[in-house]
């Protein structure tokens, strides 16, 4: 019998966890749980005789592979794969694979969120602004991309995208205005969102040369991955630019300087919180399991992201 492991150190939400049970138990597998781990020796236990692994941001690197002998899949619930070692997964003949689209509009949902709270001044009663009429520029224009378009056309905002693998029409049919060039899109946009993976390309690819160009009330949003962040960048962008601020759902190593020399032009959620919906939860979790069933029943590998 087949045995899943769902390996979460921030757990789904309970219905989610039912759910997931009932796909993997409906296909006559059996499910085991390892939740809010601390310590990465409990990983290296639970994956011991597991066939397929199911995690959100958990580290797969090449020592739990080598860990887990009976591995056949890995299935990052969730759209970010920088968590698993790829290379390690093809060496093994693991199959990695994500579930892609299925938290996204809960990630949109905060970055909208963060924008509201930050354009009310923190909601301090103060005099704030609106997102109507403003700018909101899309920094990579995939499934979260996408919603981040629809919520910002229903607040009245201008939308604009630059990502080199999305063809201008599929941007235009959207109603977003395709940028060519990466740094057009920052010299547009008064609120630039970060939707982009980190890899060797992107990782510490904002930076003050990016950030800079941003036009007077500039804001920056970031629920990516906060390895996309050039932080000495972030931190001149704070120190020469009064108008500037700073939102995530990932706090940089930066913090304490930031709280401490920039009150009221940033805000941090104090965890990762993108895809920490219910409803994401549901959606990503079901969405693993169905890849795991189908992959050993029928062969599927239509969501594999290793080579
Ligand atoms: C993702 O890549 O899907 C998001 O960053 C959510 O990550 P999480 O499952 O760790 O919340």
């Amino acid at each position: 019998m087949k045995k899943v492991l769902v390996a979460t150190e921030k757990p789904f939400a309970s219905a989610a966890v039912a759910a997931i049970r009932k796909v993997v138990e409906d296909a006559g597998y059996t499910l085991a749980l390892l939740e809010k781990y601390t310590a990465k020796e409990d990983l290296l236990k639970a994956v011991a005789d597991v066939d397929a692994l199911i995690v959100r941001s958990d580290i797969v690197d090449r020592e739990v592979l080598d860990a887990a002998k009976n591995l056949k899949i890995v299935v990052r619930a969730g759209a970010g794969y920088d968590n698993i070692d790829l290379t390690a997964c093809t060496e093994k003949g693991v199959v990695a694979m994500n579930t892609p689209g299925q938290n996204s509009n809960a990630v949109a949902e905060l970055a909208f969120a963060m924008m509201l709270y930050m354009a009310r001044g923190g909601f301090d009663g103060g005099t704030g602004t609106e997102l109507r009429g403003k700018t909101l520029g899309l920094h990579a224009y995939g499934n979260v991309g996408k919603y981040m378009a629809k919520i910002a056309h229903g607040f009245g905002m201008e939308t604009y995208a630059f990502d080199p693998f999305v063809s201008k029409e599929a941007m235009e049919a959207d109603g977003v205005k395709p940028m060519e060039k990466v740094e057009d899109l920052y010299r547009t946009c008064q609120y630039v969102s970060l939707h982009i993976p980190a890899n060797e390309q992107t990782k510490k690819s904002i930076g003050f040369a990016l950030m800079s160009l941003m036009p007077k009330g500039a804001t920056l949003v970031n629920t990516a991955r906060k390895e996309v962040i050039d932080e000495e960048g972030l931190l001149k962008m704070f120190a020469e630019r009064a108008d500037f601020k700073y939102l995530s759902d990932i706090e940089p190593a930066c913090k304490a300087d930031i709280e401490a020399n920039y009150p009221k032009r940033f805000f941090f959620t104090p965890k990762k919180m993108g895809a920490q919906t219910s409803e994401a939860n549901n959606n990503a979790g079901i969405a693993a399991a169905r890849q795991i069933v189908d992959f050993f029943e029928k062969g599927d590998i239509r969501y594999k992201v290793n080579k």
